[in-house]
C-alpha cells in the first residue's frame, strides 16, 4: 500500500525554484532516506509534504485522501475535517529538536494525543510510558528540555511524534545538531523504529546509517531527484557523476 505520493512536485521561493517536478512514493513499511549536497532541497521536500511549505504545482496524497492537488494551474487543498484527518497521518522530527521549553518529557509527549486526538487521561498514559521505555527516557519524565542532552531532546521529539500513532514519519537531519556520542544513541532508535517497519522517509548525512536502514536511496542535486535506488545502487555502485561526486566529498 502506498502511504505518500507526491507527482510533479513544483516549489518555488521568490524567482528561485526549488524543487523542479519532484515524484516520489513511499510504500508502507518502506524506510526512504533523502541524500544530496546542502541547499539540493531536501528540507523544502519533506516541509512540502507535512504541509510546512505550500507547493505551487503537483499532487501530494496521503493513501486515499489528496492533501494538495492542481487543476488549471492553480493548487487546492484539503480543508476542514479531511486536512485534519490528513494531517494526523504524518509526524515530523526536526534538526532543532522543537520541543515545548515550559512542558516536561511526559507533558509533551502526551500535548498531542490530549489535545488533538482527544483523548482520555488513562490512554495517553499508556502510550507515554510505552514510548519513554522505548526511547531509554525512563526517570526523565518529570525533567524539562533545558536540563537534557541533545540526544535525550531528540528521544523526546521522536517520542512526541510517535505518541500521534502517524501513519509516515518524516526525519530532517535528527543528528546534525548532536555530538558524535549523542548521534549514536539516536540512529539506534531510529534504526529501531525501521526494524519495527515504522514508514519513514529521512534526511540525512550519515551515510553508514543511510546504508544500514534504507530501502531506497534518493539522491536530490539542485532541485531534481537524480538517482534513486537500493542502498547498493546509489551508495555503492552510483551511475550518476553527481552522485559519485558527492559520495566522494562525504
Ligand atoms: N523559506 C525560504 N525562503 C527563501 N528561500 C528558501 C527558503 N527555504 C529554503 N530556501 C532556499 O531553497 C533552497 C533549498 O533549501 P533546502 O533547505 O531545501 O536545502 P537542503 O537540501 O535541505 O540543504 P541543507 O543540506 O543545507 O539542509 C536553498 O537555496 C534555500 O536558500
Ligand atoms: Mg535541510
Amino acid at each position: 500500500m502506498t502511504v505518500l505520493e507526491m507527482k510533479n512536485i513544483k516549489k518555488s521561493f521568490e524567482k528561485e525554484e526549488v524543487l523542479k517536478d519532484i515524484s516520489i512514493s513511499v510504500k508502507e513499511g518502506e524506510v526512504v532516506v533523502i541524500i544530496g549536497s546542502s541547499g539540493s532541497g531536501k528540507s523544502t521536500l519533506i516541509r512540502c509534504a507535512v504541509d510546512l511549505e505550500k507547493i505551487n504545482s503537483g499532487e501530494i496524497k496521503y493513501g486515499e485522501l489528496t492533501l494538495a492537488s492542481t487543476k488549471n494551474n492553480e493548487v487546492l487543498y484539503a480543508k476542514g475535517e479531511e486536512y485534519k484527518t490528513i494531517n494526523h497521518k504524518y509526524g515530523m522530527v526536526f534538526q532543532n529538536f522543537n520541543l515545548f521549553p515550559n512542558l516536561s518529557v511526559y507533558e509533551n509527549i502526551t500535548l498531542g494525543p490530549k489535545m488533538v486526538l482527544k483523548k482520555e487521561e488513562k490512554d495517553t498514559e499508556k502510550i507515554a510510558l510505552n514510548l519513554i521505555k522505548k526511547m531509554n527516557l525512563e526517570g526523565k519524565e518529570k525533567a524539562y528540555p533545558y536540563s537534557l542532552s541533545g540526544g535525550q531532546k531528540q528521544r523526546v521529539s521522536i517520542a512526541r511524534a510517535l505518541a500521534m500513532n502517524p501513519s509516515i514519519l518524516f526525519f530532517d537531519e535528527p543528528t546534525s545538531a548532536l555530538d558524535p556520542e549523542l548521534t549514536s544513541e539516536v540512529l539506534k532508535v531510529i534504526k529501531q523504529l525501521a526494524e519495527e517497519n515504522i514508514t519513514m522517509v529521512v534526511v540525512t548525512h550519515e551515510m553508514d546509517f543511510a546504508k544500514e536502514i534504507a530501502d531506497r536511496v534518493i539522491f536530490m542535486d539542485n532541485g531534481y531527484i537524480a538517482e534513486e535506488g537500493t542502498p547498493e545502487e546509489v551508495l555503492v555502485n552510483p551511475k550518476n557523476i553527481r552522485t559519485k561526486e558527492f559520495l566522494n566529498l562525504m
